[in-house]
């Protein structure tokens, strides 16, 4: 395959534009983003169609800006690559469309990629990057999975969650605790001042044997929580104490037991749950403990990113054919495993 040296990356899932531009030789050259979360904020979670039309607004000023950071020219991309999946389907069109519009202008090849596989690959982009093989816990807004890694393209499934998202638990609780969307950063942060043991919430199938979650049934312990309550601040900080610590609690287990049956020692934590200070030093203590080590991404690159994407493309151009044809379609469902290189 071609080794395509300066990647344009786009990601537009969902709420947040971004920009990158990855060199295979000098690494990442810049990354920029927007967010829309005070766009979304008074309407408690995202709306597909104002989403679709800021990205329409920011995704060209934004790859303007990008190259600018970089001292580079339009010229001198060698390969797009914008999220083709999964996530809302006008919003991906937005970066598709832009994408493949932009490398056929240029003459040069597109290729969709894999939200996923973009934050799989995203701690590759930090140092020490981890080697193949490893256990990833993918914990986004929209998935939790155990995924062992073998290499680009070669991801198993060890296990995923029954219902609700980790990130979703923490927003759907953030919600009920009256704080804005996403809630997951702000949940964390009145988590600080709260008193664990005041409240016990459930941890569902911490004991299942397998590496399935199920985050639904917090949601409605929460719920209750709140409406048995007089939610002063103290309670509200206790509250989401207990639900933050149900959530970390779950994550950690099913975890460590991945861990043990791929007989792996390395764990990547990828997606925007990955940014939560609790679960990042609950696993940094259980890897002292079972002898594993653990790897982040940079902060910036826990949640959405162009970076990620930028990357995740310059990998797959390595492995697979870009699509030179100029035809585009998105992917608001996409199972990652359909991708695995034979
Ligand atoms: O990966 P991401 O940016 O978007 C998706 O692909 O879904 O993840 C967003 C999720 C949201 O649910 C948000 O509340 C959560 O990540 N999140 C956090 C924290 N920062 C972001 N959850 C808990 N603690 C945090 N510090
Ligand atoms: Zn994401």
């Amino acid at each position: 395959m071609n080794t395509f040296k300066l990647i344009l990356g786009i990601e537009s899932s969902c709420d947040e534009t971004g920009i990158a531009l990855y060199d295979n030789d000098l690494g990442l050259l810049c990354h920029t983003l927007h967010s829309q979360v005070a766009l979304h904020d008074e309407y408690g979670g995202v709306v597909p169609e104002l989403a679709s039309r800021d990205h329409v607004q920011y995704i060209l000023p934004l790859i303007i800006k990008a190259l600018q950071q970089a001292g580079k020219s339009l010229q001198e991309i060698d390969a797009i690559a914008y999220t083709q999946g999964p996530g809302l389907s006008g919003a991906l069109l937005v970066g598709a469309s832009v994408g493949s519009s932009l490398a056929y202008s240029l003459g040069i090849p597109s290729i969709g990629i894999h939200h996923l596989e973009g934050h799989l690959l995203s701690p590759l982009l930090s140092t020490p990057a981890p080697a193949f093989p490893f256990v990833a816990l993918l914990v986004s807004g929209g998935h939790t999975q155990l995924m062992r890694v073998d290499g680009t393209g070669k991801y198993t499934l060890l296990g995923e969650t029954l219902d609700d998202a980790a990130g979703e638990a923490f927003d759907k609780s953030a919600k009920l605790l009256g704080l804005s969307y996403p809630g997951g950063a702000e949940l964390s942060r009145l988590a600080e001042g709260g008193r664990p043991g005041r409240f016990r919430f459930p941890r569902p199938m911490l004991h299942s044997g397998d590496l399935d979650f199920s985050f639904s049934g917090l949601k409605t312990a929460v719920l209750n929580a709140c409406n048995q309550n007089l939610l002063n601040e103290s309670v509200r900080a206790d509250i989401a104490s207990e639900a933050q610590a149900a959530i970390v609690e779950v994550l950690t287990t099913k975890t460590i037991l991945a861990l043990k049956q791929t007989g792996l020692n390395r764990l990547v934590i990828a997606g925007g749950v990955g940014a939560n200070r609790l679960l990042r030093a609950t696993l940094d203590n259980a890897g002292k403990q079972y002898g594993f080590n653990v790897f982040y991404p940079d902060l910036q690159f826990c949640t959405d990113n162009g970076a990620m994407i930028a990357y995740a493309g310059a990998m797959r151009l390595k492995i697979q054919k870009a699509n030179e044809h100029y035809q585009f379609n998105v992917m608001p469902r996409w199972d990652l495993q359909s991708l695995n290189i034979a």
